[in-house]
């Protein structure tokens, strides 16, 4: 009898499995009610109203108005043409600052910007579990700085911004604050107004609806330069057909997160916590970002660091033990330079490159951390054995195998 090897899916933070829920919504919007939200017959009202809804739910879920909600292609787009729309529009004001652990939608944007010679770049500094130091955002804030972009929960360490104190900095100083909460939606309480932020990005793909579609919250009043022409969709700012399909779904999916949070987020809190603690009984490991469960962190995340190994070979161990994490973020995952995030919060070269990401969701269970610990704990004793770098005292550690294999490697060494 042959039994079907376990797989535990510990990428949430890269995407997650749509709800059947969520693709029971979306079904009918494919197969009955196809048509364009621009089409003045029947089938294309229908499309104009489901869009209307799906707004409604959006901005009632973020505490928006259905007018300040724009629909995009996902939190990528969201973060082009928010960051882009507003340079475009400001040309004299040349300043912007990010912070250092922005994603590569966000930080390349405004790379490009400063390499293009439109603006003037500069981050801001972060404690070492990625917080914010609000005394950098007063010290660099200038009267030209346009905006500051922040990301709301990192997606790598899981740190978590408290945005309002750093809105009311930016504001007072006339600056205007964008933040990614591509991670945040449906895992956090989140209110756009109580915030104070006046770009938000969001995406469905994080929260269990469908890739390929997203949000942009615009302050009502705020103008942004379009990035694209062509018929005026989304009141002009995102030209193009509406997805309705997928935006239904990401309706769909932030109402069930949002609904079930309070009772799913503790549990995939707990899990985390308990994956944590157990990997932490293996030598020489350190747990990166705030501490895990706590306000400041992303429920469902877990970057850790293994010392003296690549991740990258953890995370192919474990792939071929049915566990399928990531190194850093999915975007540096396939390079190798090390994760710019890990490095802003003081971590070593090697340490940044020996970190992994375990990110939960209300889809997992005991089984998928029981499974992980076992196979990461191999994986992590097999590569160890094969390294020169190990510290005596540690190998004294592992395995009868890897201390003897340690030593001979150190004698052909020395
Ligand atoms: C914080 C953050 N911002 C932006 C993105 C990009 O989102 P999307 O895949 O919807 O373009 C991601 C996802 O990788 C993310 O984690």
């Amino acid at each position: 009898m042959s039994t079907t090897p376990h797989i535990a899916y510990l990428d949430n933070g890269d995407s997650t499995q749509v709800l059947p829920e969520v693709i029971e919504e979306m079904l009918p919007h494919f197969t009955e009610w196809y048509g364009n939200p621009a089409s003045l017959h029947q089938l294309g009202l229908r499309a104009e109203e489901t869009l209307d809804e799906a707004r409604e739910k959006v901005a009632g879920l973020i505490g928006a108005k259905p007018a300040e909600v724009f629909f995009t292609s996902g939190a990528t787009e969201s973060n082009n043409i928010a960051l882009e729309g507003l340079r475009r529009l400001h040309p004299k004001k040349k300043h912007v600052l990010i912070s250092p652990i922005e994603h590569a939608s966000v930080r390349n944007v405004v790379l490009r910007m400063e390499k293009e010679g439109f603006v003037e770049l500069e981050e801001l500094s972060v404690d070492g579990e990625g917080l914010l130091i609000l005394d950098s955002l007063r010290e660099k804030l200038r009267d030209d700085t346009l905006f500051v972009s922040v990301i709301h929960g990192n997606n790598e360490i899981g740190t978590i911004q408290d945005l309002r104190p750093i809105a009311e900095i930016c504001h007072e100083k006339g600056a205007l604050l964008h933040a990614d909460c591509a991670q945040t939606f449906g895992k956090i309480p989140l209110n756009v107004k109580d915030l104070g932020v006046d770009l938000a990005s969001f995406n469905a793909h994080k929260l269990h609806g469908p890739k390929g579609v997203g949000a942009l919250y615009v302050r009502k009043r705020l103008k942004l330069r379009r990035l694209f022409e062509g018929p005026p969709q989304e009141q002009g700012l995102r030209p193009g057909t509406e997805n309705v399909p997928a935006i239904v779904g990401l309706a769909k999916a932030a109402e069930i997160a949002v609904r079930d949070m309070d009772e799913v987020m503790p549990q995939v809190n707990e899990l985390t916590k308990q994956l944590a603690d157990r990997l932490q009984e293996i030598p020489h490991v350190q747990i990166n970002g705030p501490e895990i469960g706590s306000k400041n962190r992303l429920p469902g995340n877990l970057n850790i660091t293994f010392k003296y190994i690549e991740g990258e070979a953890i995370l192919m161990s474990l792939n071929y033990g049915g566990v399928y994490v990531s190194s850093g973020s999915a975007c540096s995952s396939r390079s190798l330079v090390p994760s710019h995030v890990l490095t802003s919060i003081g971590l070593l070269h090697e340490e940044a490159h020996g970190s992994i990401r375990y990110t939960l969701s209300r889809l997992n269970t005991q089984e998928d951390v029981d499974h992980a610990v076992v196979e990461t704990a191999k994986a992590v004793e097999r590569l160890r054995a094969m390294t020169a770098f190990i510290p005596e005292e540690h190998s004294k550690r592992e395995s009868e195998h890897a201390t003897t294999f340690y030593k001979q490697r150190k004698e052909k060494l020395d």
